[in-house]
């Protein structure tokens, strides 16, 4: 076989653009890091203004900064009109989880996270990836859950979550098809449980329980979620769309 590029180079992201929403801290602001790392142009975006100067600091070339609240569907076309270029790259990764059993979960909660997990998802794929589907190439990689597929042991109920990240399940595998012959990816990587804000504010004893549950005996670093981001969002995933990615330490085999 005569000697081609060395495979490693699919990893590659240079020249790409990179939209990442809620990307100010945690597994968003660490994919960003990798992203440009692998030679991506960033646009880090968050809805929480006062997080992006700290975190764009974290970078060695200084990313785009935009606040987008990723439940406003209008807030998501105007950026989209501020940003010269589409995206080749658009993370879904903003998301919320708010723990309550059933019958003490208020209605604005379970809009919370509905909104935030699922809608916003599907806005920024509408209007991103319908920008993408026109140019003829794109990869969207939505940030998942575990969850959206099994109901975790021993934690507060979190029924709403888990339905969300199930709903960004179907809309993954809808939109891979819709646009497979457009040039656009889809897929998902659906952590397990992952060290960071959302899951610092559990007790210790909760924290020592998932541990023991996950096969691995121990949470992800944000780092090992990105880079399965960085693989389905490079060419080295490219026969990949529709895909639901688990980065679990093995939880979901128990
Ligand atoms: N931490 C885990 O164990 C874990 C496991 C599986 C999946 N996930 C998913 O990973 C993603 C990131 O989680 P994280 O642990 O880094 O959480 P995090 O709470 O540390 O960070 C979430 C970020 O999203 C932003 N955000 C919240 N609402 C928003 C909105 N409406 N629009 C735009 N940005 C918004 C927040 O300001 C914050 O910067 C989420 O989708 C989460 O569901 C996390």
């Amino acid at each position: 076989m005569p000697a081609t590029e060395p495979s490693h180079s699919k990893f590659d992201l240079t020249g790409k653009t990179a939209l990442i929403t809620g990307g100010g801290r945690g597994i968003g602001l660490q994919i960003a890091l990798t992203l440009q790392r692998a030679g991506a142009n960033i646009i880090l975006s968050d809805a929480d203004e006062s997080r992006l100067p700290q975190a764009a600091q974290r970078f060695p070339v200084k990313p785009q900064v935009h606040q987008l609240d990723v439940t406003d569907a209008k807030a998501v076309r105007e950026l989209a009109g501020r940003i010269v270029d589409c995206p080749d790259i658009l993370v879904n990764n903003a998301g919320v989880s708010r723990a309550a059993p059933t019958r003490d979960t208020t209605d604005e909660d379970w809009r919370t996270v509905l909104s935030v997990n699922l809608d916003g998802v599907f806005y920024c794929s509408r209007t991103f990836g319908s920008l993408m589907a026109e140019r003829g190439s794109g990869a969207i990689v939505n940030i998942s859950s575990m969850c959206g597929e099994i109901v975790t042991r021993q934690q507060s109920v979190v029924t709403a979550y888990n339905a969300s990240k199930a709903g960004v399940n179907m809309v993954t595998k809808t939109l891979a098809c819709e646009w497979a012959r457009s040039g656009v990816r889809v897929n998902a990587v659906a952590p397990g449980f992952v060290r960071s804000d959302m899951t610092d504010k559990y007790p210790k004893e909760v924290i020592t329980a998932w541990s023991n549950q996950t096969p691995m005996g121990r949470f992800a670093e944000p780092e090992e979620i990105a880079s399965a981001v960085q693989f389905l969002a490079s060419d080295a995933s490219s026969y990949m769309t529709g895909t639901i990615l688990l980065v679990d330490g093995g939880y979901t085999c128990w």
